[in-house]
């Protein structure tokens, strides 16, 4: 997180250049699928963001939409009928309209700012995103467009937040898997990166300030409840799976990219997957929200 406060123009421009060179890269690095593993986590989150069952909707609406990760996913899983994605930066755009001609599918992209949607009032059923509200300036105007353009009744679920608790608990795995960095590399023949911290060739200053919140679940909740909507849940998910993957990740980025063998890469991936069931089956449904990494919001428009 920026250490000096930052003005929004700033903040929304460094989100543009940093996500607009990420782009290339964004799916491999964050282990993103668009098969049956994609579509039951995106699935998974929705219902669990939703308390239970997902259901189907007609016309979305996603807020930084990235590559794709959850519109294309809702697609194919047939939970959407039609898809509009958002995102403030067009490169993410353009990747995510590669992936859906590469998946067979229509999406409608419109880059612009989730502060200020250029939609009609009350013209989409669901009004979604994942991992992007920490990114917003402003929560309070950015959640009254999320209601403006909701349907009476219509559904908002945002998921992948990160929470406050969670993120400095997550700071543990981090300094411990840096160092030993060192003895890992050794032990996979990996030469030291060149470029350390840097985060799929996007520029390392420009990470710093992109992140503008975490969040409690409290906080959450108010920016949901400010803006009129009704039924308001947050909940948390992954503890176990993310110190695991921030371990991996953090040696991953001392070490050459080429460097790191693939078996390495398939273990990471499949012992996240093993980790998030077990927090999934075990620990979300026992313990507090706020210490999770994750946190997610559901709500609903009021119907008249
Ligand atoms: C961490 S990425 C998540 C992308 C995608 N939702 C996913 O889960 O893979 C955050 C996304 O939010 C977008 N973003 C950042 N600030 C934004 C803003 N003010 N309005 C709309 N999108 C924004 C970024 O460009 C980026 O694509």
């Amino acid at each position: 997180m920026a250490a000096q406060p930052l003005d929004a123009d700033t903040i929304r421009d460094a989100n543009t250049r940093y996500h607009d060179e990420a782009a290339a890269h964004y799916d491999a690095k964050w282990g993103i699928d668009y098969g049956g593993i994609g579509q039951t986590q995106v699935l998974g989150k929705v219902a669990k963001a939703l308390g239970g069952q997902v259901g189907s909707f007609g016309r979305s609406l996603e807020i930084g939409a990235g590559t794709g990760y959850f519109s294309l996913n809702l697609l194919q899983a047939g939970i959407v009928e039609q898809a509009v994605a958002t995102d403030i930066s067009p490169g993410m755009l353009d990747a995510l309209q590669v992936n859906a001609r590469r998946l067979g599918l229509e999406v409608e992209t419109v880059a612009c700012d989730a502060e200020a949607l250029p939609f009609a009032d009350g013209s989409f059923d669901l009004v979604f995103g994942h991992a992007v509200l920490h990114h917003l300036p402003d929560l309070d105007q950015a959640f009254r467009e999320f209601r403006r353009v909701l349907r009476p009744g219509g559904t908002v679920v945002f998921a992948g937040e990160p929470s406050r608790v969670g993120d400095r608990l997550a700071s543990v795995p981090k300094r411990t898997a840096f160092a030993l960095a060192p003895v890992w590399r050794r032990l996979l023949g990996a030469a030291a990166a060149a470029d350390p911290g840097q985060h799929g060739g996007a520029d390392a200053q420009l990470g710093e300030i992109v992140d503008v919140h975490a969040f409690v679940p409290d906080e959450l909740a108010r920016h949901a409840r400010g803006a009129g909507l009704q039924d308001v849940k947050v909940r948390g998910e992954e503890l176990l799976a993310n110190w695991f993957g921030w371990a991996n990740r953090t040696l991953e980025s001392t070490a050459e990219p080429d460097d790191v063998p693939m078996a390495w890469r398939q273990y990471a991936y499949h012992g996240y997957l093993l980790f998030q069931a077990v927090d999934q089956r075990f620990l979300e449904s026992r313990l507090p929200a706020a210490i999770f990494y994750n946190l997610m919001v559901s709500g609903r428009s009021p119907s008249s």
